[in-house]
């Protein structure tokens, strides 16, 4: 068969990497124009990474493709004939600025005809002068709609990701003691881009959910963070994401609550959350039967009596909704960590990465208590292990106690933190919330047995009396526990770190005076 002879080049088929690959692209692309080999002599294909991107993507030329084995294959991911071209032959591409980003979009498109429509205009770029006054051009017009159309779906997908939280990741937990430190959750959601756009998107999704570990699952690409790397792998089933959670169930709730009937658009909705979204949003099954009743409902709003704002009033919260032990009874420190992290008695479990329960020897003569789990316990599971931790970590080596012989908790189990930008702070947790908390500190009491307890700070103190307690009066001095058990009140080390830095070596030294009185309780010397 002979070559297109009018031309007087061979065919070219130019292999990418993957649908993605933009540095191939750019490569070949420079390679082929310094070799003046004009669009219409060059295919384009991808060496599939599966044979589902290979069915997905098959060769535009296809009749050509085959025919042109005798002539030349560039293959742009892997050293190619034109890659031979020393960088000072290969003529600089004149392009519009605008144009590189726009084909970083427009390479994300579906569409097997946007490497050939890239190329076209990129050629016509370096010859045609009036073309980039020419916004109008039919090919520059359908780059930009292809970069579009992948904007959209970046959007979308941003938009319409929803985790369903499944079981601890293994890799977040190599050492399996039952009292190691506790697996993370692994949050998975299944969604389906219309363009290649997973890697595109992937650093959205690290950046705004780095706390958490996570999987998107897709039919052409996967994607997982682990807390300080991204990985990419093949695609998936949907048969592999997870079944609804009961977070999900919390989420139709508090969509089906803020759902307003008298602001009903649908048209409007179904172009916010067009209909291909639906059957992976939990929340589209929903959307009929609120819209159906929603002209009722408006007129029934209408219909009645205005309603008067109440003053805010403090409510005391319910005692608690469900008793902790009413639940389950944990036998051991594994069962109470299991049980505390499906504790939802009150709001905080929901929002956090994990429940974080105590450490140390079982029995122990002496517990320590704090607040609850900050930013650093509730990622890694273990109490006391951020700013604060190490300062405790520090006085106890000072008074020769080791770590490991002593018993340290917290009084709430999980972290409560308010979001300022992607910092979590801590929030101190109300009394109903530590109330919520009292049955797990007094079981896991009953299972380490401490001879005494040292509350640091007010919330623990007033967990482990029973009543409020002036810790700047009271530190310093014995307490006694319903149960007979004795409580050396002190401060907690957050509070010592929050102290002026002229006054903080005095206060740490008063402070070791406060816990040294636990000495007789205390292990023997460390090392
Ligand atoms: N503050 C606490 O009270 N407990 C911790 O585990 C960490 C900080």
């Amino acid at each position: 068969m002979p070559t297109d002879a009018s031309l007087g080049h061979g065919l070219h088929a130019v292999r990418l990497d993957g649908p993605t690959d933009l540095d191939g692209f750019r490569r070949a692309c420079r390679s082929l124009v310094a070799q003046g080999i004009r669009p219409e002599q060059v295919t384009w294909e991808i060496s599939a990474t599966s044979e589902r991107e290979a069915a997905a993507e098959p060769d535009l030329f296809g009749g050509a493709l085959s025919q042109a084995n005798e002539h030349d294959a560039v293959d742009a991911g892997a050293g190619t004939a034109h890659d031979d071209i020393a960088p000072g032959e290969a003529q600089a591409l004149r392009v519009p600025a605008a144009f590189a980003a726009l084909c970083g979009s427009a390479i994300l498109h579906r569409d097997p005809a946007r490497f050939a429509l890239l190329y076209r205009l990129l050629w016509r770029f370096q010859r045609e002068s009036g073309l980039r006054q020419d916004p109008l051009d039919a090919d520059r017009m359908a780059v930009s709609r292809l970069a579009h159309a992948v904007h959209r779906d970046l959007h979308k997908m941003k938009a319409f990701v929803r985790f369903t939280r499944i079981k601890p990741d293994a890799e977040s937990a190599p050492d399996s003691e039952p009292d190691g430190p506790a697996a993370l959750p692994l949050h998975v959601a299944w969604f389906e881009p219309e363009h290649h756009i997973v890697e595109a998107i992937a650093p959205f999704f690290m950046r705004r959910f780095t706390q958490m570990h996570w999987a998107i699952l897709t039919p052409e690409r996967c994607v997982r963070w682990n807390g300080s790397r991204l990985e990419f792998g093949p695609g998936a089933g949907r048969d592999q994401a997870p079944p609804p959670d009961a977070g999900e169930a919390l989420w139709l709730t508090y969509y089906r609550n803020i759902f307003n009937p008298a602001r009903l658009k649908l048209k409007m909705m179904q172009k916010e959350m067009p209909k291909r979204y639906w059957k992976n949003l939990p929340e589209a099954v929903l959307i009929a039967p609120l819209a159906a009743r929603a002209h009722q409902r408006s007129a029934a709003m209408i219909a009645s009596a205005p309603t008067m704002a109440n003053r805010r009033r403090v409510v005391l919260m319910a005692p608690l909704a469900v008793p902790a032990l009413a639940v389950a009874r944990p036998t051991n420190i594994a069962e109470l960590r299991a049980a505390t992290d499906r504790c939802r008695a009150c709001p905080i479990g929901e929002h956090a990465t994990q429940s974080v329960v105590g450490e140390g020897p079982l029995p122990a003569r002496l517990m320590f208590v704090g607040e609850q789990p900050g930013d650093q316990e509730d990622l890694r599971g273990r109490p006391f292990v951020g700013p604060a931790g190490q300062l405790f970590e520090r006085a106890i080596g000072e008074l020769g106690w080791a770590r490991d012989a002593i018993y340290v908790t917290n009084a709430v189990k999980h972290f409560k933190y308010e979001l300022r930008g992607k910092r979590r702070i801590h929030k101190t947790p109300s009394q109903q919330e530590a109330a919520a908390c009292l049955d797990w500190l007094e079981r896991e009491i009953e299972l380490v047995q401490p001879a005494a307890l040292v509350a640091l700070g007010a919330t623990a103190a007033r967990s482990l009396l029973g009543a409020p307690v002036a810790v700047m009066q009271e530190r310093g001095r014995w307490q006694a526990r319903a149960d007979g058990r004795q409580v050396l009140i002190t401060l907690h080390p957050a509070a010592l770190l929050r102290t002026d830095p002229a006054e903080r070596a005095a206060a740490y030294l008063r402070w070791l005076d406060d816990l040294r009185l636990a000495a007789p309780f205390a292990p023997g010397p460390t090392g």
